[in-house]
């Protein structure tokens, strides 16, 4: 492990000597919500994100989707290609929900018609506003080609998630995801296609229980809702099983 080269609310992302292509993310158990003014410890929450992480990315590669990971390096420790990460959060939404619902005036659960895709740009101080791909393209974040690219990726990584999400018994409401341009082994663009990066974990997805309705996502931490090491504890358990079987 070398030096640390980013740390963010809950994770640290560190270099690898002598591997300018490679970083390692390491998983706490902290946990954030509402730009980091509520904040706990959630036990084992670290261990079961980089697993659950690991478990979404293997999919996503078999479904064709091209992500950073590399391996798991101990429990919540994840070896993954160095990317330069475009300052654009892509959320999928399958039904209304979270800021949606509330932007919009909607009940939470209201089906779509068709998935939609959304963008925000990253920004702490500014709370992650929403923007369109004209506003990424036109500010130099993404360029038209690479924006075309992230929708393509947005939406196959959906068909893929919801798939392993429902073999756990989980309805995957919506997420967030996280691209970045791949760098080679001396630490420059290699000019390939974006990779997905960072997490795929109930910290960046909703997953509704198909049977019960229940929610089994950080929303039991940000509405204090009870049972949310228990609910960490069991989307592990019930990903790793299904993805078992894929
Ligand atoms: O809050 P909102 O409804 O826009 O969130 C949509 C999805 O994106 C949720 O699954 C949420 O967990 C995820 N998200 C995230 N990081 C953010 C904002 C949203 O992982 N900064």
């Amino acid at each position: 492990r070398g030096e640390r080269l980013h740390r963010g609310k809950v994770k640290g992302v560190y270099a690898v000597a002598g591997y300018p292509g490679l970083r390692l993310i390491d998983f706490t158990d902290e946990a954030t919500a509402f730009d980091g003014t509520k904040r706990a410890v959630i036990a084992g929450k670290g261990e079961a994100n980089a697993r659950i992480s690991a478990a979404f990315f293997q999919a996503l590669e078999r479904a064709g989707v091209p992500t950073h990971f590399v391996r798991l390096e101990s429990p919540a420790v994840m070896l993954v290609r160095a990317v330069e990460i475009i300052p654009l959060e892509v959320v999928v939404r399958n039904r209304v929900a979270g800021s949606l619902a509330k932007r919009l005036g909607l009940a939470e659960g209201t089906p779509l018609r068709r998935p939609v895709w959304e963008l925000f740009y990253k920004s702490d101080p500014l709370h992650d506003p929403w923007v369109n791909a004209h506003h990424a393209e036109a500010l130099g974040w993404a360029s038209a080609e690479e924006l075309a690219e992230m929708e393509r990726l947005a939406f196959a990584a959906n068909l893929a998630m919801r798939d392993l999400a429902l073999r756990a018994g989980l309805e995957l409401i919506d997420f967030k995801l996280e691209m970045g341009r791949p760098l080679g082994p001396q630490g420059a663009r290699t000019g390939e296609g974006l990779l997905v990066a960072d997490e795929i974990s109930p910290d960046t997805c909703r997953f509704w229980d198909v049977e019960t309705g229940e929610r089994k996502d950080k929303d039991r931490f940000r509405r204090d809702l009870g049972q949310v090491e228990e609910t960490y504890a069991e989307v592990l358990r019930r990903i790793e099983e299904a993805f078992r079987w894929l």
